[in-house]
């Protein structure tokens, strides 16, 4: 790759080259090579350049145009009413320089603000003559589309005769309706489901399988593929009505029978655009289509008039975009790493990239299939997405930019931390290391130890157990207990008080409470719920490690398989030595006094309740939720939070919540006060049915 050249003149050049064939790829062939929010760098870029220097400005640079030529498959269709693209506002300051730019275009006069969403799809100019659809017309560059009209006729959205308005009594002779067709997320999903199970290439995105569907051939296939519209502007009109807004524009396109989307709102004021802004920049993914940002308009006409066009765009309009979900960057490598259960994961090594608000240098491939189905390959251009908190994804890869030496991914067949064979058992998605002695597993469990919602040892991340058991100081978790200060120094760069301070955390998480210890042996499937169950059941690891399967079973919120898998662990030998070696470090194996006094209350109080599930629901009196709680538990009932086929009886106090009660009603379970509850703690017996 070139670096880009620093002379102004010719990075202009260099620019408006590559702009003009991101142009091509996107309006005409319709396969990107790089993401919108790339594009639009490329153009801030040169905007910027421009304006510093005025004399690199040409009539046809992409900043004076709207951008994209015309396919050779569709007939051209010029355009009565240009159909210009939007200037756009990247945040809330831009958003209010453009309302000052406003307010000064309307010498100081006040405007309305109408906001609507901004639809992720294909620009679309739907004539009607007479009533009748007789064209729909892609955007193109501005000035001439694309005769798309076979299969726009296809969309359910479009209809094929205009209704008449109630509010004016007829249809004019010629009306041009613009807006945008898409694709809902739902449809793209589904779409996306047939492709894969038909073994072919998924669509990167709802907009583009969208304007892959408008360009075929045969509009069967374009109608098989659940397009929709939204209608958001007039085109060209002849001898219709004047509107004093645009908010009455849009009721009257809704009465001629178009979908126009229901989020649109009008407000005075900029600080509320701003707030409704940051609202949708939020709430995005509740709908179930794509949007990607919320233009206004200026809602009277007459004000749209005095403010004008510039070359490119409305003067009246303003596009807010939302930071960008997806960016093209390159794919450096695909690697694997093993975790603790010996899971081998291919992940994607990335030129690091700006999306969904933070840098991504990696993301996850999950399994060998997804790597195979979305065909990514070491050097491949790929759409990376990052949207709201969900991990980084790789979408798929820019095909065209795909270097042609370039060859299939293929899945290691060894481990590559320990080289021993992997597996891939018959049916299952996930390849395995099963080497007893793997160290990347050996790593991954330590650091799982020593990690947050476990022993929570500070300083003691992924890098650090890489070193010290690269040095030989460790083999297992229970070995950090003997790590010194002086053998800490003696790696790469330890000072003495970093040594110090991790010496003093892992010295501090023998004070853990059980259940974060629990949770820290990795035991699988012994998560944070079933941890706490049996800590807050039996106080003491050597009261657990003496449970068969049955009793752990038996504790509220510890399922079979969780039991089965915690009773095996605990029978192995080398677990068991493990925990010793644990105990000799001094780790909190749990309080013996409590674990003594649980039993001995246990010893002493009549086994009433065995075997039944009693739901208390509001506040009985004497007792506290917990008290009453355990006063069941103790007298070896089960005791959970919710009623269901299974609850013996429902105890209601006072406040009690109604869903607990409704269900007791519609099951048929008993319901009991608070004297019928004293009679079964010390009977075991409900109340006779009345
Ligand atoms: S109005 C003269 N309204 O955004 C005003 N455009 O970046 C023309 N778009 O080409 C456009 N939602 O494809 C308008 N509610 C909306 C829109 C919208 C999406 C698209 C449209 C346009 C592009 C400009």
């Amino acid at each position: 790759m070139t670096s880009p050249s620093a002379d102004p003149a010719e990075r202009a050049a260099e620019l408006r080259a590559q702009i003009a064939f991101h142009n091509e790829r996107y309006h005409t062939l319709d396969d990107p090579e790089i993401s919108d929010a790339d594009y639009d760098e490329l153009v801030r870029e040169l905007r910027a350049l421009e304006a510093e220097h005025p004399d690199l400005i040409v009539p046809d640079s992409p900043t004076q145009l709207v951008g994209g030529a015309i396919g050779a498959t569709f007939a051209p269709v010029e355009h009565r009413v240009p159909m210009t693209s939007l200037d756009n506002a990247m945040d809330a300051a831009e958003l209010r320089a453009w309302a000052d730019r406003v307010a000064k275009g309307l010498d100081g006069e006040p405007a309305t603000f109408v906001c609507e969403l901004k639809f992720d799809g294909l620009a679309m100019s739907l004539r009607y003559e007479d009533g009748v659809f007789v064209q729909a017309a892609t955007r193109g560059d501005g000035r001439i589309g694309e005769d798309v009209t076979a299969n726009v006729a296809t969309i359910r959205d479009v209809p094929h005769r205009l209704a008449v308005p109630a509010s004016t009594g007829e249809v004019p002779p010629v009306v041009e309706v613009r807006g945008e067709v898409y694709m809902p997320t739902s449809s793209f999903e589904r779409l996306n489901e047939r492709a894969v199970a038909a073994g072919e290439r998924p669509f990167v995105n709802p907009r583009n399988s969208a304007a892959g569907s408008l360009r075929q051939k045969d509009p069967a296939v374009t109608a098989s593929r659940e397009l929709s519209f939204w209608a958001y502007q007039l085109g060209e009109v002849v001898g219709g009505p004047e509107f004093s807004s645009h908010a009455a524009t849009l009721d009257w396109v809704g009465e001629l029978g178009f979908p126009v989307n229901d989020h649109v709102r009008t407000f005075d004021s900029i600080d509320d655009v701003a707030e409704h802004c940051l609202h949708w920049q939020e709430h995005r993914h509740d709908l179930d289509y794509e949007i990607d940002g919320v233009v206004t308009k200026v809602d009277d006409p007459a004000q749209r008039e005095l403010l004008g066009f510039t070359s490119r765009a409305p003067r009246w309009a303003i596009a807010y975009k939302f930071p960008p979900e997806e960016r093209t960057t390159t794919l450096l490598d695909i690697q694997v790493s093993v975790g603790r259960t010996g899971r081998a994961t291919p992940f994607a090594v990335l030129e690091p990239v700006f999306v969904g608000g933070s840098t991504v240098g990696m993301a996850t491939l999950h399994n060998e299939e997804q790597v195979a189905v979305k065909d990514v390959r070491p050097g491949d251009t790929v759409i990376v997405r990052k949207a709201g908190d969900v991990i980084p994804e790789v979408v798929g890869p820019v095909l065209s930019a795909r270097p042609r030496t370039s060859t299939p991914w293929v899945f290691p067949a060894d481990c590559p931390a320990c080289g021993n064979p992997l597996v891939k058992p018959e049916g299952e998605a996930d390849t395995r290391c099963v080497a007893p002695d793997c160290p990347a597993q050996r790593n991954q469990k330590i650091a799982y130890f020593a990690s947050r919602g476990a022993m929570d040892i500070e300083g003691l991340g992924e890098q650090m157990v890489e070193k010290l058991t690269s040095a030989g100081l460790i083999k297992d978790a229970a070995d950090l207990y003997s790590l010194t200060v002086e053998q800490l120094v003696e790696l790469d760069r330890v000072g003495q008080t970093s040594a110090q301070n991790l010496v003093d955390a892992i010295g501090a998480s023998t004070r853990r409470p059980l259940p974060k210890f629990l949770t820290a042996l990795g035991v699988r499937h012994f998560g944070p719920a079933a941890t706490a169950a049996l800590a807050n059941e039996f106080h003491t690891v050597d009261a657990i490690m003496e449970k068969s399967t049955e009793e752990l079973a038996a504790v509220e919120g510890v399922g079979d398989v969780i039991a089965n898998t915690i009773a095996q662990w605990f029978a192995q030998d080398v677990n068991r030595a493990l925990i010793e070696r644990f105990r000799a470090a001094g780790v909190d194996f749990g309080d013996p006094e409590a674990a003594a006094v649980a039993a001995e209350a246990r010893a002493q109080t009549p086994q009433t309740l065995e075997g039944t599930t009693v739901v208390v629901t509001g506040t009985l009196p004497g007792y506290t939720r917990e008290a009453a709680e355990e006063a069941i538990t103790s007298r070896g009932g089960k005791s959970p939070g919710s009623v269901s086929k299974k609850t013996t009886a429902l105890v209601v106090g006072d406040s009690p919540g109604a869903s607990k009660l409704t269900k007791a009603e519609t099951l048929g379970v008993p319901i009991l006060g608070a004297d019928e509850f004293e009679h079964l703690l010390s009977t075991g017996e409900l109340p006779d049915a009345t």
